[in-house]
């Protein structure tokens, strides 16, 4: 018997499973949790062989320590930061992730997320709302068309950003250490220097992975490069720009403002919520700094927070679940897929 195991599964994707019967036949068991997969909802003596989880299941050797049959992760995610590929690739536990299912639906956020910063979608929304007002006073925005876009990192979400831009009409400049000069003539942008990209654009917007050589690619000095009055938008991974660095240019008056979906220390932010609503504890040593950093930006008047929502559409939750599926079908057959180490 193999066993499978699904963390943080939804009701519907539950359904999805159950309807499917997509291990029917074969001698597997599925076991399905709605919890995010923490040290303690490991019963003892598990011996799941697969485990799928979301971005907010940290597996690190704790976690892994505790599952000894382990031989695939899937993550129901195209990041895989939130797994510790070196304690796997130790243990010859394969990680499988979800490489394409949101290029089109992050790549529309980033978009919903610079059009509310442009038109100051929310103020205008609250103020009649919630005063009743229809008053103009501080509602002036700025248009897209003619602007400069930089798109940092040209792969799947980069690449559908700037097809988009070009239909606002903006000039798109960007920066990727393995540019794609084809893309740059069929869709009409030019590569360049990220300090040059920084330097020159009105808005600046983040598609890369997380790595160590993204890790806090935006920072005090990198910040400072960027045009006085830029916005910045980040979909992609909150310890990709340094939390402390971006309050200081948006208190400073440098950058003019900025929309994120993703932060820092985001995981600790949710437990934090649970802890007060569901009485768990924190299970991981946050980054308190950067917790009390995170509630500053959430409480800056020129900054939109969203809760890593990018990727949550109907149609992209149903490609994350058939690949899943694939993936780990493919696995039991031998013929594993979509690995990333
Ligand atoms: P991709 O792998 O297709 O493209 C990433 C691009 O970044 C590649 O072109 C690569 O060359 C480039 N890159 C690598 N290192 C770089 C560096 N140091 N500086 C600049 N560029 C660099 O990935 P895709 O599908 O476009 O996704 C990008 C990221 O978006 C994912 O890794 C994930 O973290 C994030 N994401 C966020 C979601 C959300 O809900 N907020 C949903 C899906 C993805």
């Amino acid at each position: 018997m193999r066993n499978i195991a699904f963390f943080q599964l939804e009701d519907w994707e539950k359904e999805e499973l159950i309807i499917g019967d997509f291990f029917a036949g074969q001698d597997v068991k599925v076991t399905t949790s709605q919890e995010v997969l923490r040290p303690e909802v490991i019963m003892p003596q598990s011996d799941f062989e697969v485990i799928s989880v979301f971005v907010d299941s940290a597996i690190n050797k704790d976690i892994l320590e505790r599952l000894p049959n382990i031989k695939l992760i899937a993550t129901r995610s195209t990041g895989y930061d939130h797994i510790d590929l070196e304690e796997c690739n130790k243990r010859g536990i394969k990680v499988a992730n979800v490489p394409s299912y949101g290029s089109d639906t992050v790549a529309e956020y980033t978009f919903a997320l610079l059009l509310a910063l442009s038109r100051k979608i929310y103020d205008s929304y609250n103020r009649v709302r919630e005063t009743g007002s229809f008053d103009l006073e501080g509602l002036r925005g700025f248009d897209l068309s003619g602007k400069k876009l930089a798109v940092i990192g040209v792969g799947r979400i980069g690449s559908n950003v700037i097809k988009i831009a070009k239909g606002f009409d903006m000039e798109v400049l960007a920066y990727d250490p393995h540019p794609n000069p084809e893309l740059a003539q069929e869709y009409g942008f030019t590569y360049d220097t990220l300090e040059n990209v920084l330097k020159q654009a009105d808005i600046i917007t983040i598609h890369t992975p997380y790595l160590p050589a993204t890790h806090h690619l935006l920072n005090e000095e990198t910040l400072a490069l960027c045009k006085k009055g830029a916005y910045l938008i980040n979909t992609a991974r909150g310890p990709i720009v340094k939390t402390e660095a971006l309050i200081r240019s948006l208190a400073q008056g440098h950058l003019a403002g900025a929309a994120l979906d993703v932060l820092e220390e985001e995981g600790s932010i949710k437990d934090e919520l649970a802890l007060m609503t569901g009485g768990r504890t924190l299970d991981k040593d946050p980054d308190y700094k950067t917790m009390l950093a995170n509630h500053l930006l959430i409480d800056m008047p020129n900054v939109i927070i969203t809760p890593h929502n990018a990727f949550n559409t109907t149609e992209a939750l149903k490609r994350i679940t058939s690949t899943t599926i694939e993936n780990i079908q493919k696995y039991l057959a031998g013929q594993p897929i979509n690995l990333v180490n």
